[in-house]
């Protein structure tokens, strides 16, 4: 085994379809980081299937942390501390993960510490970037939408969140509608690039209205039904063509909602922190979406905040950001005692205003 001079984290997550480990240093040395994501089970659901993600993370955790610990050369010996998700998220995968994590803590005697899987997003882009706190993060995922300053470790503001789906979670809906397949995002994305933005007209919800709470589900059913409209002229089928052109009419519709409500948040970002970083942070999967990025950069130069984005292995869910977070935990001191729980709903900001209809993803 190699001689250890930093402290090195273990980071596990299984909070949905990824089952992941890496093991990150103190000084942001990222030693492994495998992923197992867990697609092909899920496939044929159109979604994730909770009862399927909890027993694949069974199935593969412990030869992923096999694979990790081989790939970062380095022995159980080694950990100065394991940290792992807690919540939210699935909680038979929340579970798993945290059983495994705390069986190694007890048995190798070394600190547990609980991961918040939005705080590891959140925290992500402090693992390759110099962002000092605080900073502004949209943080856009299957399951989460919200847009957030980040004031330090644990403290956040929430300024807005989605009151109904997630903006992935509306990708991948879409995708089912066009037959696209799962995971929606990167087919959705692929498709719009052929496609007219113009042609539907799609609603853009909550846009003009104050604040930076996000909607997007009345733009699915809007999708369905011109899906539908377009099935009945053409006789019974889409072209490839009005497929493109669904999918780029959704992309534009939710890209100027989403800047639309951003646009608020930064302006009370900068009534409220004038002296913070001019930086706006994206994570989350759908940070990986290039024409949404594009579109945030164009809105931010106009604030002069710049765009950061952790690179796209690090946007989607992965076991480095729950080291990472692990780490910032650590130099905090931040423990976890053996009796905590996997939880379903776990907010960033507790002190924020419920949104109706947002349930876990709030
Ligand atoms: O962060 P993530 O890996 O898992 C969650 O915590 O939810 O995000 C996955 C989500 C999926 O909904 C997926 O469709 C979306 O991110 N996504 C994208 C793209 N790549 C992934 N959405 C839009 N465009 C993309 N290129
Ligand atoms: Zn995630």
């Amino acid at each position: 085994m190699t001689k250890i001079e930093k402290n090195l984290i273990m980071g596990i997550e299984s909070s949905c379809d990824e089952t992941a480990v890496a093991i990150v240093s103190d000084a942001g040395d990222i030693l492994s980081n495998v992923i197992l994501t867990q697609l092909d089970e899920h496939k044929p659901y159109g979604g994730v299937v909770p009862e399927i993600a909890a027993r694949s993370h069974i199935d593969h955790l412990n030869g992923l942390i096999r694979e990790a610990m081989n790939e970062a050369k380095v022995g159980f010996d080694d950990l100065s501390a394991i940290a792992v998700t807690s919540g939210p998220g699935l909680i038979g995968g929340v579970m798993v993960g945290l059983m495994t994590a705390k069986s190694i803590a007890f048995a190798r005697k070394i600190p547990l510490i609980s991961v918040n899987h939005l705080e590891g997003h959140a925290l992500s882009i402090r693992l390759t970037e110099d962002v000092k706190f605080p900073y502004l993060l949209l943080l856009v995922s299957g399951g989460h939408c919200q847009l957030l300053v980040v004031k330090g470790v644990g403290d956040y503001q929430r300024l807005g969140t989605t009151i109904d789906d997630a903006a992935g979670e509306a990708f991948d809906k879409t995708a089912k509608i066009l037959g696209l397949g799962y995971p929606g995002g990167p087919a959705v994305e692929k498709a719009a690039l052929n496609g007219d933005p113009k042609r539907f007209k799609f609603p853009r919800p909550l846009k003009g209205k104050p604040g930076s709470n996000f909607s997007f589900s009345g733009l699915k059913t809007a999708v369905l039904r011109a899906r539908d409209e377009v099935v009945e002229e053409n006789g019974g089928h889409l072209t490839k063509q009005d497929v493109s052109d669904l999918a780029a009419s959704f992309q534009q519709a939710l890209t100027e909602t989403i800047l639309n409500r951003v646009q608020n948040g930064i302006k009370e970002y900068l009534d409220t922190y004038p002296d913070a970083e001019p930086v706006f942070v994206v994570a989350g999967g759908v940070a990986a979406n290039s024409a949404i990025k594009e579109k945030l950069a164009e809105l931010c130069k106009e604030y002069n905040l710049t765009v950061k984005a952790p690179p796209m292995k690090l946007c989607t869910d992965n076991g480095a950001m729950i080291a990472w977070a692990g780490v910032e935990k650590f130099k905090r001191n931040e423990f976890a005692d053996f009796d905590i729980g996997a939880v379903a709903r776990w907010p960033l900001d507790p002190d924020a205003p419920p949104a109706v209809g947002a349930g876990v993803k709030a």
